[in-house]
């Protein structure tokens, strides 16, 4: 590796083709491929074309193939259920193999679609990881999602089959996943031939003779399946992520650029190494998840801990300072709001005394914006780097970080520090020119991207073009908006379009105010996200109310807030409305979110210039502070 960080991320954006190529060097194809980057048909670039490979063969068999058949791979540590459970290299592949198997029995086969509704259970990585050895492209869903979420994702999808589980649990609450499924199965259109259930014995599923399998006794009978050979271009999964509506949009990851990505990443960014274990406290439905608890950490030949449990309440806020020290993690990486949660519980960090920590390296945090009050607290608290990185669904892997293996740099709080090699990352005005340094604008990263990211939609070519490249042309927006500083240091402060973060969720107010605007009672409505010292932010709805309504405000804000729990989820943390007679909007009829974000937030705000009645803003904070926002939160 070249010695500093400059120097590589020069040589990455100079010549990306040779940089990456050696990258891949570390992997194992079946046949390299015939050109490292084929730019033939812009914007759709191709990582790695022609080349034959298996993620799951690189993530399993290659290591027992090199001797690493005894080392653990995977631990399961599970506080709500008082279980541990350790894998093998050797019995992770055995797993998966059997598990590729049941899919193949039950007629899955390359190309196939496979959604998987989890909780965190190692079946869950065993499933995506047989979908992957036998070239099927899994697509997982967050277990907090609603039916109706779960539904639009399986229309889109089209999976020949789900696989799922009886129930999750959430600290105390038993959450019953299969009603769930099969009322998702219910309302879609598409219906898949089989489900594969895992019957928890926390709580059993009741079984469709027709289509549902039990997971156990299929794996009794099952035929292990060897890796089978795809191209570096095909999926290897769809993962669904908020867009500005409620149609989520379907990230797709190729094979061949993904692997050769994060393998590479493991060391660059994270400085981890073969043998080491890496814990990512996160869940498998959620992109880092997919990244660093199954892909990357297994890539590189690490132990990765699969964590059924919260920071805090499982039993207290000293839970991740023991799955550490018990399971000699080097590195953690978590959403601050974990380590929020954890400093509100227990301030001084008294729970640390009990555990040695001495294994312990580094932590990174992503997902959301550190504040800098959380950093500094992990900083003194543990005596390790805290590194905030920044990257989304679409990238898979880290857009900016403080790379560890690498060269680190000083920590610029409130920065998740500079482009990571691979990203050409640019600072862009409305007229897709670079503003001046320090000025702030929309962060678009220059094409091609690195491999690993998303090379398009499911099925929407059309909708990746105008979701991500049609507003800046030859650049990707990542649609965060923010500043680079003299020395090159990133800086995030917001989204540019109507996501918000909610205890690093990411979720689409659009898709909420279409759930509230489907009241029969409601005019008009917005949803905003407002500052929330725990989860960063929380969604807040406003409803207009048809004229002649007879039901009280309080009957629909119930209902509201019901709705969206069912139509989207728990995870959307909906729960705070309030009626108010008008919206204010722009003269052009633009409904003002971020002069009544300012409001809620009892931040100073500007009347807007283009204000249609300036007495509606008044009427707001007033309607603000009955609910315990604007002048309410001094
Ligand atoms: N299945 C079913 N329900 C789920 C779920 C799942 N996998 N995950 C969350 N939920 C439910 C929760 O039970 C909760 O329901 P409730 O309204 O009945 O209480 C709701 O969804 C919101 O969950 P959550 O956002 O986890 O909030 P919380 O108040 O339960 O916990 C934190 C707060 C900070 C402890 C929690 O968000 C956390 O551990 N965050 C870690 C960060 C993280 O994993 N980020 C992911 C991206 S890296
Ligand atoms: P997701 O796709 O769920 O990973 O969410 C991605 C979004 O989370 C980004 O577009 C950012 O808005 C936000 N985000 C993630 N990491 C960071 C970070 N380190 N700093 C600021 N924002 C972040």
């Amino acid at each position: 590796m070249a010695t500093s960080l400059q120097e590589e991320h020069t040589e990455s954006i100079k010549n990306p083709e040779a940089y990456w190529a050696k990258a891949a060097d570390d992997c194992y194809w079946y046949k390299p491929c015939d050109k490292v980057l084929d730019d033939l048909n812009k914007p759709f670039y191709k990582w790695f074309n022609g080349g034959i490979t298996n993620t799951c063969y690189n993530a399993l068999d290659f290591h027992i193939n090199n001797g690493l058949g005894d080392q653990l791979a995977l631990i399961y540590d599970s506080p709500v259920t008082d279980t541990i459970r350790q894998y093998t290299y050797n019995d992770l592949r055995d797993e998966v193999a059997r598990f590729a198997g049941v899919l193949n029995h039950n007629g899955v086969e390359k190309g196939d679609r496979v959604v998987i509704y989890m909780p965190m259970i190692p079946e869950a990585a065993v499933a995506m990881l047989a979908c992957a050895r036998i070239g099927a492209i899994h697509s997982v869903v967050f277990g907090g999602f609603a039916s109706k979420e779960l539904a639009t994702r399986i229309d889109d999808a089209k999976p020949k089959v789900i696989v799922s589980a009886s129930c999750g649990i959430e600290v105390k609450k038993v959450i019953p996943y299969k009603p769930l499924l099969d009322e998702a199965i219910r309302m879609s259109t598409h219906k898949p031939s089989k489900s594969i259930i895992l019957q928890r014995w926390t709580q059993k599923a009741d079984m469709d003779p027709k289509r549902d399998v039990d997971w156990n006794a299929a794996m009794s009978m099952a035929t292990p399946q060897d890796c089978v050979p795809v191209e570096a271009t095909d999926p290897l999964y769809i993962l669904y992520t908020s867009g500005t509506t409620g149609q989520p949009k379907g990230v797709v990851r190729d094979n061949g650029g993904h692997m050769v990505a994060l393998k590479w990443s493991m060391k660059a960014v994270y400085g981890v190494d073969q043998g080491d274990v890496f814990w990512a406290a996160s869940d498998v439905g959620w992109v880092v998840g997919h990244s660093y608890i199954v892909y990357a950490p297994l890539l590189k030949g690490c132990t990765t801990v699969l964590f059924e449990g919260k920071p805090v309440g499982t039993p207290d806020a000293g839970a991740f300072w023991r799955v550490i020290s018990q399971h000699k993690v080097k590195t953690l990486f978590t959403a601050p709001t974990a380590f929020r949660a954890i400093k509100r519980d227990d301030p001084k960090g008294g729970l640390l005394k009990d555990y040695d920590l001495s294994c312990f390296k580094a932590l990174f945090l992503a997902g959301e914006r550190s504040d800098p009050d959380t950093l500094k607290w992990a900083e003194n608290n543990l005596n390790v780097p805290v590194i905030d990185h920044w990257w989304q669904t679409e990238t898979g892997w880290a857009i900016a970080a403080n790379c560890m293996g690498i060269e680190i740099l000083p920590v610029k709080y409130g920065s998740p520090t500079k482009a990571v090699p691979g990203w050409n990352l640019q600072v862009l005005d409305k007229n897709c020119e670079p503003v001046a340094v320090g000025d702030i604008g929309t962060l678009a990263a220059k094409l091609p991207l690195p491999p690993g990211t998303l090379p398009t939609l499911w099925q929407n070519d059309n909708r990746f073009v105008s979701a991500y490249l049609e507003d800046f042309p030859g650049y990707f927006t990542t649609s965060d908006a923010g500043y680079i500083d003299e020395q090159g240091y990133v800086y995030v402060m917001a989204r540019t379009d109507d996501i918000i973060n909610v205890a690093g969720h990411r979720l689409s107010t659009g898709a909420m105010e279409e759930v509230l605007a489907d009241h029969p009672d409601v005019a008009e409505c917005a949803v905003l996200g407002v500052a929330d010292q725990l989860k960063g932010q929380l969604p807040v709805g406003f409803l207009v109310l048809k004229a002649g309504t007879q039901k009280s405000h309080e009957d629909i804000i119930k209902e509201v807030v019901v709705s969206v729990r069912e139509r989207i989820g728990p995870v959307a943390a909906f729960k705070t409305a309030t009626v108010v007679q008008r919206l204010p909007k722009t003269r052009s009829g633009k409904i003002l979110r971020g002069t009544i974000q300012k409001i809620a937030d009892n931040e100073t705000w500007n009347m807007p210039a283009t204000i249609d009645d300036p007495d509606i803003l008044g009427e707001m904070e007033e309607a603000l502070i009955k609910i315990g926002y604007a002048g309410a939160r001094n």
